[in-house]
């Protein structure tokens, strides 16, 4: 919510996981969960890696768990739907299933009368402050972090837009983690493959009320940027269930 926006009890339910890793030996195995969202969740976020390798017969799998559930279904894919190489085909399939799948952009849903944004980004790792790749030397390590900096880059543009949408509350979505605090529980080597600091510095610098990402399968659920917004790793296997519910309060109109 804006720093210093009137509220007045009216909130946006956000159901949210990342990591299903489906394929077709676990065909059905989300549906009856998430046909209960239509009871308790307004929209439900997909936080990456809903496939295990980024093939087209997963990505149908994952369709037919989230086509016509009776809310919006707002996705970002993760490095596992990327792995085939065959990231667009993912797409398409999810978005002929009706879910919107975001990349540097934006997507503003109507609740309670009220606008809710959701600017996704997959992101890319690099690390966190002070331990963190740098853009410099040889081409290959400049490219690394230049597909950090630039998915970084489209995630503030993504919410920085938001502003000019006059949103009651603003999501941003990703896959990798934008801080450490909920990697915790991943051995502390790997931090750097997990996520990036430059995730949470957009994060910071356009606003947002909720931050919500996956990858991170052994860290925490809990985590806050530097600046004070919410982080929340919904990686399955961290919150052990069909999907985290969160309540956002909305900005009053
Ligand atoms: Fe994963
Ligand atoms: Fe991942």
């Amino acid at each position: 919510m804006t720093p210093g926006a009137e509220r007045d009890g009216a909130f946006v339910r956000v159901a949210a996981v990342g990591d299903i890793h489906l394929s077709p030996d676990c065909r059905g195995l989300l549906r009856p969960s998430f046909e209960t969202l239509p009871l308790c969740a307004d929209v439900l976020l997909l936080a990456g890696d809903l496939t295990r390798h980024g093939t087209v017969p997963e990505a149908e799998v994952v369709a037919e768990e989230v086509r016509d559930l009776g809310v919006p279904v707002v996705a970002v894919l993760g490095n596992h739907d990327y792995h085939s190489e065959r990231e667009a085909d993912v797409t398409r399939v999810l978005t002929d299933a009706g879910v919107t799948v975001l990349e540097g952009d934006r997507v503003v849903l109507p609740v309670a009368g009220r606008k809710v944004g959701v600017a996704g980004a997959k992101g890319f790792c690099g690390g966190f402050a002070g331990r963190s790749a740098g853009e410099f030397g040889e081409r290959e390590m400049k490219d690394f972090v230049r597909t950090a900096r630039r998915g970084a880059e489209s995630l503030h543009r993504a919410l920085a837009d938001m502003s000019a949408d006059g949103c009651a509350a603003r999501i941003a979505l990703t896959h990798f983690a934008p801080v450490p605090d909920t990697l915790a529980g991943e051995p502390v080597e790997i931090y750097p493959f997990l996520g990036s600091y430059l995730l949470a510095e957009a994060i910071d610098e356009a606003g947002a009320d909720l931050a919500v990402h996956g990858h991170a399968h052994l860290g925490t659920e809990h985590g806050m940027t530097a600046g004070g917004v919410r982080v929340r790793n919904v990686a399955q296997p961290v919150i052990g269930r069909a999907f985290a519910l969160y309540h956002l309060p909305l900005a009053a109109s």
